[in-house]
């Protein structure tokens, strides 16, 4: 082959490399301009009367109990204080005065007791709370993360028990407790309030157990949706990427001995 040869032929594998590339990138975005803007919303009064929403008083899952109530689905909010339920209950009657709400007060970190399975009774609410109702949509938001970076070997044990028991514990054992009569129904949804610092960072130093978490709910998702997808289940992961702030954040200031200097422990405190 003469050197003109190969010359033509290296450029036109880099051709064609370089406009698979572009083509790619072009139905990527068209794919995404479709699913955000042309493509109508899902009807999900189709999937069930009633939403299940864990950790809604406040934040994310707050969110999605006025949009859900906005659709004209009804809600069944999850949280610890009974106080702040009611509170937002009346915030989301006032807003959409025809929404059917029921609040259950619950410490969802605290729900099967690690060492003997025994269920306390703020589980024996929810079960009864979601038995007779045709609930579609699930939202698995409730998550708890470090309350300043720290390394693996000097989070409190307890801190992290905590995380993986809300984080991943609750979730695992509210999907299983709807995904029963979602199976039988043949409809409904079930969404994951994840984080970016799973999906998106390749790993999560000084907020280890949080990501670790996470990425449980990811793979566990992933998991799922496959399972349950010719039972008519859609289940997917939502990955917030604010955590990204917060981790550029812990990265510029937040060191745990900074935090702990400002917060007046020693920094060689376990
Ligand atoms: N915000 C972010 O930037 C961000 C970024 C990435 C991922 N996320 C994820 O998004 C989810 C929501 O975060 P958020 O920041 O919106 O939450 P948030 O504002 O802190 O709200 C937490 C909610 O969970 C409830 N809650 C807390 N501990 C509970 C427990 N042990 N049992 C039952 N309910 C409990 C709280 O109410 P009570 O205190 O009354 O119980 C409140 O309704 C979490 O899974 C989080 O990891 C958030």
């Amino acid at each position: 082959m003469t050197d003109s040869t190969s010359v033509a032929l290296l450029s036109t594998f880099l051709h064609i490399i370089a406009w698979s590339f572009i083509l790619r990138v072009f139905t990527n975005l068209l794919s995404n301009v479709y699913i955000y803007f042309v493509r109508a919303p899902k009807n999900l009064q189709k999937l069930g009367s009633w939403a299940v929403i864990t950790g809604a008083t406040d934040g994310i899952g707050k969110a999605y109990a006025f949009a859900l109530t906005k659709k004209g689905i009804s809600v069944v909010l999850v949280s610890r204080s009974e106080q702040r339920l009611q509170t937002t209950a009346e915030e989301l009657c006032a807003k959409n005065p025809s929404s059917t709400i029921k609040t259950v007060a619950v410490d969802l970190a605290a729900i099967a007791d690690s060492a003997t399975g025994a269920q306390n009774n703020g589980w024996a609410s929810l079960q009864q709370a979601v038995s007779d109702l045709d609930v579609g949509l699930l939202i698995n938001n409730v998550g708890l993360s470090y309350d300043h970076p720290e390394f693996f070997d000097q989070l409190p044990e307890g801190d992290a028990l905590q995380m993986i028991q809300l984080n991943v514990m609750a979730a695992t054992k509210i999907t299983r407790l709807v995904l029963p009569s979602m199976k039988a129904r043949r409809r409904g949804a079930i969404v994951f309030i994840g984080s970016a610092a799973a999906t998106v960072l390749p790993a999560s130093p000084l907020l280890a157990v949080y990501g670790a978490t996470k990425a449980y709910l990811d793979q566990l998702a992933r998991s799922l949706s496959l399972e349950n997808m010719s039972a008519g289940i859609s289940i997917q992961n939502q990955a917030p990427l604010r955590a990204i702030r917060l981790a550029v954040r812990s990265l510029l200031v937040h060191s745990p001995s900074h935090v702990r200097s400002k917060n007046g422990i020693p920094t060689n405190a376990t």
